[in-house]
C-alpha cells in the first residue's frame, strides 16, 4: 500500500531518536520532506544528515526545548519556511512525568500538552492550505492504565486525547484531521526499555510475559502505525485514539 506521503512535508516534535526518529526515517524513505527537533544539538545534527541521505526534498532540524513556548513556536515557523509548508504535524516528545512532584506536573503540561497546542496553532494556516493535512499526537497506554503510583504522565497524555478530539472537530471542516496513537511498552536500542532490560531483566521479562503477543513493540512498528494514521492512506481516521500496545492494556478503550 502506498501511504501517499511522497512530496508531503512532515514536522516532528522530538525526532532525533526513539519512536520519533523511526517515524522521521520512515516518512523520509517514503518521499516526505521532514523537519525534526530535539534538545540535543548533536542528535539533531546527525539525524538531519541521516535523513538527507535517505531521499530527495528538504530536511530541517533545530535544537529546541519544547518546554520553552517561544522556542517551540519559532521552530514550527522555521520548519514551515524551510519545508515550504506543513502537511503532517506529529507531536512525539514527552516529559515522561519527570521529575516527580510539582515540577513534573508543570513539565508534563508544558511538553506533552502545551507544545502540542503551540505547534498546532503555529501550523494551523499551513495545514489548512494542505490537501493532506493531519495532526498526530503520540500518547501512551498511561492515558488509560494506572501504573500503581501517582504520576503526571498519564493525566497529561489523557488531556492530549481531549485536545486532539477538539482539534479534529474544529478543524475537520477545513480538512485537517487530528488523532492520538498510544503505544504500550516499546523497545528499541538505547531506549528506556532497553535500559530496563539490562538493569532489571526479571522485571523486563515479566512485562514481556504480560503482553499477549509475548514481547514489547519496536520503534519501527510504532512508526508504521503513526505514519499510517498521519498519512493520506489513513484519511478516514479522525478524532480517534488508536492503541498500539500488542494488547498490553487488557481493556476495551
Ligand atoms: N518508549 C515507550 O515504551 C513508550 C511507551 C508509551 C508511550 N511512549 C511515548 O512515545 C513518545 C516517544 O517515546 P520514546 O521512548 O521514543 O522517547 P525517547 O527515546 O526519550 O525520545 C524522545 C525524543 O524527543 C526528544 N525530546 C525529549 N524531550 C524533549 C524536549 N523537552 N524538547 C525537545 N525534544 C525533546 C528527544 O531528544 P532530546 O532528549 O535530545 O531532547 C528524542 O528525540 C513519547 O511521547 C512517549 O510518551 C513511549
Amino acid at each position: 500500500m502506498d501511504l501517499g506521503v511522497s512530496g508531503l512535508k512532515a514536522i516532528i516534535l522530538g525526532g532525533s531518536r526513539g519512536i520519533g526518529w523511526y517515524t522521521a526515517e520512515l516518512l523520509r524513505r517514503e518521499g516526505a520532506s521532514v523537519a525534526i527537533c530535539a534538545r540535543g544539538a548533536e542528535g539533531v545534527a546527525s539525524g538531519v544528515e541521516n535523513l538527507k541521505s535517505l531521499g530527495e526534498g528538504a530536511v530541517f532540524g533545530a535544537a529546541v526545548d519544547l518546554e520553552n513556548g517561544e522556542a517551540t513556536r519559532t521552530f514550527c515557523r522555521d520548519a514551515i519556511e524551510a519545508l515550504g509548508g506543513c502537511d503532517l504535524l506529529i507531536h512525539n516528545a514527552s516529559g515522561f512525568g519527570q521529575p516527580e512532584g510539582e515540577g513534573g506536573w508543570m513539565r508534563s503540561f508544558q511538553i506533552d500538552m502545551m507544545a502540542g497546542v503551540r505547534a498546532a496553532e503555529e501550523c494551523e494556516a499551513a495545514l489548512e492550505a494542505s490537501d493532506a493535512a493531519s495532526i498526530t499526537f503520540v500518547g501512551s497506554m498511561a492515558s488509560k492504565y494506572y501504573f500503581g503510583r501517582s504520576s503526571s504522565y498519564g493525566p497529561a497524555k489523557g488531556a492530549m486525547r481531549v485536545y486532539a478530539n477538539e482539534l479534529a472537530q474544529r478543524l475537520g471542516p477545513k480538512r485537517v484531521r487530528a488523532n492520538v496513537v498510544s503505544p504500550g511498552a516499546v523497545w528499541f536500542p538505547g531506549g528506556s526499555w532497553d535500559q530496563r532490560k539490562s538493569e532489571s531483566p526479571k522485571f523486563y521479562a515479566a512485562v514481556e510475559k504480560a503482553i499477549p503477543l509475548g514481547r514489547l513493540g519496536t520503534g519501527e512498528e510504532l512508526a508504521r502505525v503513526i505514519a499510517f494514521v498521519a498519512s493520506p492512506a489513513g484519511v478516514w481516521i479522525n478524532a480517534a485514539h488508536i492503541v498500539a500496545d500488542g494488547g498490553q492494556v487488557a481493556s476495551v478503550d
